[in-house]
């Protein structure tokens, strides 16, 4: 490949016509976009050089493992690369939206594993699926080359993933992807990424939901503790939403942001979690208010 990858990535090369999206991918059950499905396939086959190993960190069915494997089942790899981390568990409704078609029996105790197991039998050989409590399960000894993040639903967690997994990340070489970034848009994602500007460069996104970014220096101690949810408040929030609008400029990203920005201007500091997701109820928005609460 005669372009830089990660000019590659910049340009989300990912949406290219030459880009694959395999049908058992596409159809896979799935919460993740089909660009951002897209997106973790083209990153494992173009981008993956095996100086790290791969992380899902929240996999609910497996759609981001299963696009992160077929990638590295395109580009021949071989091995156990990527380690899968989550509950595995299912509820009744969960099951109605994205199972109930698909012929499979409702695991009645909930355990998901066997049914995501069975689900992602032709990648066997290439993924360990870590069940149970993230903050509990065993961290990878190998460095990290892709991390793909969609377990920061509290910032307890997104404390335990700076700590342990992006202290494994390779400077230079080293993609995050933060799935929550736009779509849901938890502040302590945005805000990371805005303490942690030393040490990570913004690259690219897919849809309105993944972020992607390059590490660019190694995540020390110093970096744990800047980033630590300990220094959270209201007023931390609103300047690094702010000031990560400068990095994300197109205006649908700008509109996330924003309702994430009224989220927690709405809501105090002890209620910051239920304020953000409060964004979801933030539907009437202005393009003048949009650009007057950003530099533009
Ligand atoms: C948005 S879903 C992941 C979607 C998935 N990437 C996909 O492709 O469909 C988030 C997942 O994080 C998992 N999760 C949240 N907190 C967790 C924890 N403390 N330990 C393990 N898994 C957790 C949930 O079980 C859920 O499946």
């Amino acid at each position: 490949m005669t372009v830089k990858p990660l000019q590659l990535i910049r340009e989300r090369a990912w949406n290219g016509p030459w880009a694959h999206l395999p049908k058992n991918v596409a159809d896979y059950p799935s919460m993740l976009s089909l660009e951002e499905r897209k997106m973790l396939g083209w990153l494992t086959e173009h981008y993956f050089s095996g100086a790290g190993i791969v992380c899902d960190l929240g996999f609910y069915l497996g759609g981001s493992t299963i696009s992160l494997a077929d990638g590295l089942r395109r580009a021949g790899r071989t091995g156990k690369l990527i380690q899968a981390y989550d509950f595995y568990e299912i509820g009744p409704k969960g099951w109605e939206k994205h199972m109930a078609s698909r012929g499979f029996e409702f695991p009645s105790d909930g355990n998901a594993l066997p049914l995501v197991e069975k689900m992602t039998s032709d990648y066997a050989d290439l993924i360990t699926f870590n069940k149970g409590d993230f903050c509990q399960s065993p961290v990878p000894e190998a460095p990290i080359e892709i991390c793909f993040v969609d377990i920061s639903k509290s910032p307890e967690l997104n404390d335990h993933i700076i700590k342990s997994y992006f202290s494994k990340l390779i400077p230079g070489q080293s993609i995050v992807v933060q799935q929550d970034y736009f779509f849901r848009a938890p502040p302590w994602d945005i805000a990371t990424m805005e303490i942690l500007s030393d040490y990570f460069e913004p690259l690219s996104f897919a849809d309105i939901n993944s972020a992607v970014f390059l590490n660019t220096k190694q995540i020390d101690d110093h970096a744990i503790e800047i980033s630590s949810s300990k220094h959270f408040s209201k007023e931390l929030f609103i300047e690094k939403i702010k000031a990560a609008s400068r990095h994300f400029p197109f205006a649908v990203q700008r509109a996330q942001l924003y309702k994430a920005l009224r989220a927690v201007q709405a809501g105090s500091n002890e209620v910051r979690e239920k304020a953000w997701k409060n964004r979801f109820k933030i539907d009437e928005i202005t393009a003048e208010e949009v650009y007057s609460a950003f530099d533009s």
